[in-house]
């Protein structure tokens, strides 16, 4: 397992739309345990493979509980390739939302409360669940990385975007 470099905002890799994975691929064994290991390290909850310059689609997720985002409902350490997300409802919710690729920076960000996402985990086993909330939020940033779509590109209130230690000092 290794830590691999996270790319900053400005590399055209976050801005490419990334291409669907072999699950044969043998560079997927490597790169999971790789990609969960650098979001940790960067104490990340979710992480795509174009933020670590690998435009395939592939993601991890999840958390017991974080320094970053407290207070937030634990969702499960996940790996999804090739994964597909259905919107179930019209209901928008707004959140904070901050990402590895841009660091000390959050923004308030519509998503959907609920979603079904489908895809195939480390082992080939396909994943299917219906979640809402703060875990339908983290997957749908986390799927837009594989669009090229970085967060402060969805804030429709440009005055809700700042620094962490400005906006969220009790997290420093
Ligand atoms: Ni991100």
């Amino acid at each position: 397992m290794s830590i691999r470099t996270v790319k900053y905002m400005g590399e055209k890799c976050l801005e490419t739309v990334s291409t669907e994975m072999s699950l044969s691929d043998p560079a997927l064994k490597q790169l999971i345990p790789d990609m969960f290991e650098t979001m940790k390290s960067a104490e990340g909850i979710g992480l795509a493979a174009p933020q670590i310059g690998v435009n395939q689609r592939v993601l991890v997720f999840g958390f017991e509980t974080s320094r970053r985002y407290p207070n937030r409902s634990p969702v499960p350490y996940t790996a999804l390739v090739n994964p597909k997300l259905e919107i179930l409802t019209d209901d928008i919710e707004y959140d904070w939302e901050g990402c590895v690729s841009l660091p000390k920076l959050r923004g308030y960000v519509p998503r959907f409360s609920k979603i079904r996402y489908e895809g195939f985990d480390e082992n080939g086993k396909q994943v299917s669940r219906v979640v809402e909330g703060f875990h339908a939020r983290l997957v749908q940033h986390e799927y837009d990385h594989l669009e090229g779509i970085l967060f402060h590109e969805r804030i429709t209130d440009r005055k809700r975007f700042g620094f962490e230690d400005v906006l969220f000092p009790e997290i420093y």
